[in-house]
């Protein structure tokens, strides 16, 4: 892929109003244009481009290195233009879009013929979500056309949460990047299929299943999140790939903090440099090469937040293993550990 010039547009605390609207302006312009553009959400930072114009979708595949048969994200900034990218909208999907729109849900529908194959990567269905960032919103309302946006890393890599960690991955391979100032979830929109009798969430995310539950009365989780077996194919194709991983191998330990510093000890003695990824209380009680705590343990949507900060910091400080606390998995505590796990393919290491 060539190098492109890649425009920065700060439109963070503190730039004047005017200012913004402008670079939000030209930000959009440039998306209906054909540009893949950077801009933050209130999960991760995504890479946009205009949903109807195939050759900026294959940029953003392109840039990021994504397998052509992962579909991609529509984003919107009114309810109202969910008619132009689905063909209908059930009664279940109504609920869920005014109980938790805009905001981190997104709903799998039936797909209007006008979507393109490589927005959907052939299914019938079309991820749509709306976001709950002014900045996102804005974008989207000036481009004015439904956006494609994945999360604005390289393929495999943690999600971006700061535009500093989109400009590392992605300098020189897209146009532009609107730094917003850090991310506020931290981790992907909660992914749920719409389009059967109950909803089926299909990646756990910042509207947990008690959420869903609350407003559909039922809830289903799919299968192949709970099971690791590699025949099971998830409904949701980016699931099956390599995912959020560091440089280092990520291993999950559930034990005791005793049991934790003595595997920390092992490697340590071995002369390899141990990441650990623990919470504020815990700081005290073990020691490791690198300590980074993701927030208190009694906040999982703070250490939600921190987690693909602290794997990247891992990698810049040299760290030749990285070590995770097992957290809960209550409320937003199941997304986290979804992504902890995949980022360890899987590994755990138990007493
Ligand atoms: O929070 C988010 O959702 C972020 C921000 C930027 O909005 N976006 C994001 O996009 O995480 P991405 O491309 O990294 O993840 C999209 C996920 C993938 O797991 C993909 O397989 C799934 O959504 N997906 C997309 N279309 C689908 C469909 N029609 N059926 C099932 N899963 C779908
Ligand atoms: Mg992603």
């Amino acid at each position: 892929m060539s190098y492109q010039q890649t425009k920065m547009w700060i439109v963070d605390k503190g730039v004047e109003k005017e200012t913004k609207r402008g670079h939000l302006r030209e930000a959009g312009l440039c998306i209906s244009e054909g540009q893949v553009i950077a801009f933050p959400t209130e999960t991760v930072y995504g890479l946009g481009a205009n949903a109807w114009d195939n050759q900026a979708l294959a940029r953003i595949f392109a840039a990021k290195g994504r397998p052509d048969d992962n579909p991609l994200i529509l984003h919107i900034d009114e309810v109202e233009k969910l008619t132009s990218i689905t063909s209908n909208i059930p009664l279940l999907a109504e609920k869920l879009i005014s109980a938790y729109w805009p905001g981190p849900l997104t709903l799998v529908l039936p797909k209007a013929k006008e979507v393109s194959e490589r927005v959907t990567g052939g299914l019938h269905t079309v991820a749509v979500r709306l976001p709950d960032h002014p900045v996102a919103r804005e974008i989207i309302r000036q481009a004015d056309v439904p956006v494609a946006a994945p999360s604005a890393n390289r393929s495999g890599k943690p999600s971006p949460t700061t535009a500093r960690h989109v400009y590392e991955d992605l300098n020189g391979r897209i146009d532009g990047i609107v730094d917003g100032g850090p991310t506020g979830y931290g981790l992907e929109s909660t992914v749920v299929d719409a389009t059967g009798e109950i909803p089926v969430i299909l990646r756990p995310g910042g509207i947990t299943a008690y959420d869903i539950e609350a407003v559909c009365g039922s809830v289903a989780i799919d299968p192949a999140l709970s099971q690791q077996k590699e025949s099971d194919q998830p409904k949701s194709p980016g699931l099956k790939y390599r995912h959020y991983a560091p440089e280092a191998p990520v291993y999950i330990i559930e034990g005791t903090l005793p049991f934790i510093q003595e595997q920390i000890n092992k490697q340590q003695y071995e002369g390899k440099k141990v990441a650990l990824l623990t919470v504020n209380e815990h700081l005290n009680e073990v020691e490791a090469s690198i300590p980074l705590s993701l927030g208190s343990i009694v906040n999982a949507v703070e250490l939600g937040a921190s987690l693909y900060a602290a794997l990247r910091t891992a990698d810049e400080k040299g760290a030749d293993i990285i070590f995770a606390e097992s957290f809960s998995r209550e409320g937003v505590g199941e997304a986290l550990m979804n992504r902890l796990e995949k980022a360890a393919s899987g590994r755990y290491i138990r007493k």
